[in-house]
């Protein structure tokens, strides 16, 4: 009994087999693409930056590095109540996120073989990168006696389709705020190892150089179609994605912020370091990136946490599902509304300083 009071029940597919997380559209998706349309990309353009990307990946530096060692092998059973909830729902998304990118990846080079080699192999090597990461947290999971069966996951998940140029926005941008997120936690963590309540934060350091250099390769891709960058299209676009993605990120994290202080950090410097280090980054190859220090950026945001707050409410009250939506009907409204006005404020256009930034 006070067993199954410190542990927090998740719905088991089979015993030690997780039912994954409710998809919701803050929950990591799966994507495809038009893999043809990607076959006939010309990528002559910027051939020799992406080949010098490749042989980067072929040297493999984390060849040895996702290796347990024997700090992980004890009882985490101390690890529990909330906290241990919120670790394991931690790994689960990071697991589902790196698995997501290696189904990606891994279609990709098959698709692409034979028609385009330099691409096809990359991705090869990238989805070899993303399996080792997904590998690794579902180890860590079991730690926690429970883990995700990877198949089943492939076969019953959803979807997304993107085209190219989107895949190319979406996957750059998230491997950019997967390395911020890594390097970030990892140098906290470095300075204050009392928090280190788990081992897997030691590896962070040579894994976000990883994705690291997957958002490096799309950089490049990206370069290499400059219709993907230099219209006004393209302008519309990367707002929106970074929009997406800030918002997606910090909306997640705040509602897990006990995950977050349970590691000694606050979610909301947290996710703002993170943000704003992101869209610096993306201001490298992105034609505008956003002001996130505009006063009202994150004023916008928290009133979308509010409104979730709301939401979950709502969704847990046990009222009828058909008065539930007219209840939740004025916070999507509001959640609308927000992300319209924020997606409004002035960007700020980085074209001018790029050269310089190379
Ligand atoms: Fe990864
Ligand atoms: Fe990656």
């Amino acid at each position: 009994m006070v067993d199954s009071l410190k542990k927090p029940g998740f719905e088991q597919l089979r015993p030690g087999i997780k039912v994954p997380a409710k998809e919701t559209l803050l929950t990591p998706r799966f994507y495809t693409t038009d893999f043809d349309a990607m076959a006939r990309m010309d990528i002559s353009a910027n051939e020799e930056e992406l080949r010098a990307i490749l042989e980067e990946f072929r040297a493999d530096y984390n060849r040895h590095h996702f290796v347990r060692d024997a700090e992980f092998e004890q009882s985490w059973d101390h690890i529990d109540g909330e906290t241990r909830r919120l670790f394991i729902e931690f790994l689960e998304r990071s697991c589902t996120a790196e698995f997501s990118g290696f189904l990606l990846y891994k279609e990709l080079s098959r698709r692409l073989k034979d028609k385009n080699p330099v691409l096809a192999e990359c991705f090869a090597l990238m989805s070899r990168d993303e399996a080792r990461h997904a590998g690794f947290l579902n180890k860590a999971m079991a730690d926690f006696n429970l883990s995700l069966d990877l198949g089943f996951l492939t076969k019953s998940k959803k979807y997304t389709y993107f085209q190219p140029k989107f895949i190319f926005y979406a996957t750059y941008l998230s491997e950019k705020i997967g390395y911020w997120r890594y390097i970030t936690i990892y140098r906290h963590l470095e300075a204050h190892p009392e928090h280190r309540i788990y081992p897997i934060f030691r590896w962070f350091e040579n894994w976000c150089q990883d994705e690291n250099r997957h958002g490096d390769f799309f950089d490049a891709v990206m370069r290499s179609q400059p219709q993907m960058l230099n219209d006004w299209k393209a302008r519309l676009w990367c707002r929106f994605f970074l929009l997406s993605v800030f918002a997606t990120m910090y909306l997640n994290d705040i509602q897990r912020h006990g995950f977050y202080a349970s590691i000694g950090l606050d979610a909301r410097e947290y996710d703002k370091y993170v943000i704003e280090k992101t869209n610096e980054t993306a201001g490298r190859v992105f034609p505008v990136i956003l002001n996130v220090k505009h006063p009202e950026f994150y004023q916008r945001l928290e009133v979308c946490v509010k409104n979730n707050e709301k939401l979950t409410a709502i969704a847990n009250s046990g009222t009828p599902k058909l008065l539930q939506f007219f209840q939740k009907l004025p916070y999507y409204i509001s959640n609308a509304w927000q992300m319209l006005r924020l997606y409004s404020i002035k960007p700020i256009d980085v074209t001018a300083t790029q050269g310089q930034v190379r």
